[in-house]
């Protein structure tokens, strides 16, 4: 073996030959190779997570990135080298022992971990703040330079101090803003509150006073929470409003802090998309014209007022100018909205008449009926009707019609990662 490798003349080790004279200084330098190796791999930047010390590792460390992987999974092993360079990049600009770790678990061997964390592609780039584990994912480039920067943001302060109360008053409050007064930094709820902001820093803004600055804006001695809304949405229930919960139990604060910042109808774009539809529910959607924004208002109050209860599905809206796609598939075009439609990511059903989104109870039951599977069934039953053309039913009279899933496309794609097939019902 040793003999082969010396008798190559361009491999690296042919240029220590000379240096070797017997047998026993070869085995001497193959044991360094060997150890160097060992080092090398034991010197990886990227820690093997397992059932066993995953617990220890999210506990105490502020930020983890786990990646999810199978060595079969081509994706996987592109992305292995990068992460590993990007591990010890990060390793050297953050080495305090605490604050972020990337690590990787093998699904073949852990699948334990695999399911508890619902994986459904590799690698799969999960992302654990505080111990919190949440269904968030790394969805960014996969570059050195995207991780490092990506680990950069999420390390640094989620919250805004206030030096004063103009400052205060002056910030922009976005589409919300989450204000606390506090006694001192140095307090466990402010501990707290840093936790649940660092995990919830994309959602909402953050700021915090301390000390004398907030002393008549709060209790002696107690510390206060307040959501402040945007001023300019008419359909921000309650505009301004206090925490009245555990100030030391990161659920029960997330919760408010979710409830109060995350709207209920949101926007979709192209980076989000992949995000909501892995979210799993089917989606409401508002296509609009961005140059008549009205109907974005008016869908917003419907759905705050009929459906605010509503958790099966996702209320977004969508430009149709960005998605005329779909809408060209549903036989629509921008002059044509708004229009509501549903995609089940099976198909997609058109909501016959958007001026019906204000009758009560007619949005609910065209959601109900997706449920029911009656849009599904409505669907094959005007397909036989029209292919049947002794049929009398004008085409233009059918039943909610609908058109295969657009948005399905906007899933995690093949071309980034190998997707497990997991069948779904067909609504
Ligand atoms: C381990 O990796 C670090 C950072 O990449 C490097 O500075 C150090 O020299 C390596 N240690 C060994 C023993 O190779
Ligand atoms: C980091 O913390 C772990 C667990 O608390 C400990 O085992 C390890 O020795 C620490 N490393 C350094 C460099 O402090
Ligand atoms: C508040 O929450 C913390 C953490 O969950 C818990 O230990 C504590 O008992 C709770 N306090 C009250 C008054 O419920
Ligand atoms: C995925 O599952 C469906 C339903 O079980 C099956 O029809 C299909 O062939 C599967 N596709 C692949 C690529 O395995």
């Amino acid at each position: 073996m040793v003999h082969r490798i010396f008798e190559e003349p361009n491999n690296v080790i042919s240029g220590l030959k000379m240096k070797v004279t017997s047998g026993a200084d070869i085995l001497i330098l193959v044991t360094f190779l060997v150890v160097q190796l060992t080092l090398a791999v034991e010197n990886s930047s990227v820690v093997s997570v397992t059932s066993e010390n995953l617990g220890g590792i999210v506990e105490s460390n502020e930020l983890v990135l786990l990646s999810f992987y199978t060595n079969w999974c081509r994706f996987s092993q592109i992305l292995a080298p990068i992460f590993e360079e990007a591990a010890a990049r990060i390793h050297q600009k953050f080495p305090d022992n605490g604050s972020v770790v990337l690590g990787k678990i093998d699904c073949d061997t852990e699948e334990e971990l695999s399911d508890k964390f619902d994986i459904l592609k590799y690698p799969t780039l999960k992302i654990v703040r505080n111990g919190l584990i949440s269904n968030q994912e790394y969805r960014g480039q996969r570059s050195v330079e995207a991780f490092v920067q990506f680990v950069e943001k999420e390390l640094s302060d989620p919250i805004k101090e206030f030096h004063s109360i103009d400052e205060l008053k002056n910030a922009e409050v976005g589409d919300g803003m989450v204000i606390g007064y506090f006694v001192s930094k140095a307090h466990v709820e402010y501990d707290c509150y840093r936790k649940v902001a660092s995990v919830m820093r994309n959602d909402c803004r953050f700021m915090a006073g301390f000390g004398e600055l907030t002393k008549n804006l709060r209790p002696p001695e107690k510390n206060v929470l307040i959501f402040r809304g945007d001023p300019s949405d008419p359909n921000h229930k309650d505009y301004y409003s206090e925490y009245s919960g555990n100030m030391t139990s990161l659920r029960d604060l997330s919760v408010w802090i979710h409830k109060k910042c995350l709207p209920l109808v949101r926007e979709i774009n192209f980076d989000n998309a992949e995000e909501l539809s892995e979210e799993g529910l089917p989606f409401v959607l508002l296509f609009y014209n961005k140059h008549d924004m009205g109907p974005v208002q008016e869908f917003k109050t419907a759905i705050q007022r009929q459906l605010a209860d509503e958790n099966r599905v996702n209320f977004l809206t969508a430009d149709g100018e960005l998605f005329k796609h779909p809408l060209y598939h549903m036989g629509k075009s921008v002059g044509d909205l708004p229009v509501v439609a549903i995609d089940s990511f099976v198909h997609m059903y058109l909501f016959p008449r958007f001026e019906d989104i204000h009758q009560p109870g007619v949005l609910k039951k065209f959601i109900d009926d997706l449920f029911s599977g009656v849009l599904h069934f409505n669907f094959h039953l005007a397909l036989e009707a029209y292919e049947k053309s002794e049929s009398t039913i004008d085409p233009a009279e059918f039943p909610p019609v609908a058109h295969e899933s657009k948005f399905k496309e906007l899933r995690p794609s093949k071309h980034r990662y190998t997707l497990i097939n997991r069948s779904r019902d067909e609504l």
